[in-house]
């Protein structure tokens, strides 16, 4: 079977990662969207970076969870195109093969002058050079408010080319990921959401799947690979 799933912050929460709508979304009293966008990053660099190695050292100590395995275990045994909104490694880190970040990732940089990319360090600074062109440059390798998502083309086809969607722990607030339901139901794909709560979009689904990730994720894999 053809399977898209997308997965959000919900499916790392019980790894320990904070989600971004579940508590005041805030961060030491910035708003997220006041430190998730170029033009923070333009006002006050020193700040945005702070706010991504904080989030970095976060994802490093934090473990996948019985979720991320799942979904590797899905992967070998239908035919999965694996899409994340999340920036963290979890997925990876539990063995699913390609992994399709369309936020960016934590363990990546990027610089801001030339695009040249590579893996950040732990920890990174405003003045930190560009390895290639040398400016001092250096963003987090992540898409922000405001920004294209990356492999656009790619998860469109996959969505209109699947049997099954389905879209885990995510809120259904950031587009274009709120539109994957519905995109994929005009082209007749089956939709599933499986999530703490009903998500804004719920009825664009099909079926809805509530309770923690760690729970229903392994359950739901059991049905489409069991027996
Ligand atoms: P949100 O924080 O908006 O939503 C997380 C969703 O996960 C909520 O609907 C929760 O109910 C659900 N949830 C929480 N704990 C869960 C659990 N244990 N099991 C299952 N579900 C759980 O996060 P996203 O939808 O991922 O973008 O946010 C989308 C984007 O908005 C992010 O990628 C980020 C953010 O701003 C950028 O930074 C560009």
């Amino acid at each position: 079977m053809r399977i898209t799933v997308l997965t959000g912050a919900g499916i790392s929460a019980e790894s320990g990662l904070a989600t971004f709508r579940a508590s005041d979304g805030l961060w030491e009293n910035h708003r997220i969207e006041d430190v998730a966008t170029p033009e923070a990053f333009a006002r006050d660099p020193a700040l945005v970076h702070q706010f991504y190695n904080m989030r970095r050292a976060n994802a490093a100590a934090a473990q996948p969870n019985a979720a991320h395995h799942a979904l590797a275990r899905l992967a070998r045994h239908h035919d999965l195109v694996l899409v994340t909104q999340n920036v963290d490694d979890l997925h990876e880190r539990a063995g699913s093969p390609e992994v399709i970040h369309m936020h960016g990732a934590l363990d990546r940089a990027r610089c801001a002058a030339c695009g040249h990319g590579w893996p950040a360090p732990a920890v990174m600074l405003p003045d930190d050079p560009c390895p290639a062109c040398a400016a001092p440059a250096t963003r987090p390798d992540i898409v922000w408010f405001g920004e294209i998502p990356r492999h656009m083309e790619r998860i469109w086809q996959a969505l209109e080319e699947s049997d099954l969607f389905a879209a885990i722990g995510t809120s259904g607030n950031v587009y274009p990921a709120a539109g994957f339901a519905q995109h994929a139901g005009r082209h007749g794909v089956e939709c599933v959401e499986l999530n703490l709560e009903n998500s804004v979009n719920a009825l664009d689904f099909d079926r809805r799947i509530l309770g923690p990730a760690s729970r229903t994720v392994p359950a739901w894999v059991e049905e489409l690979v069991g027996g």
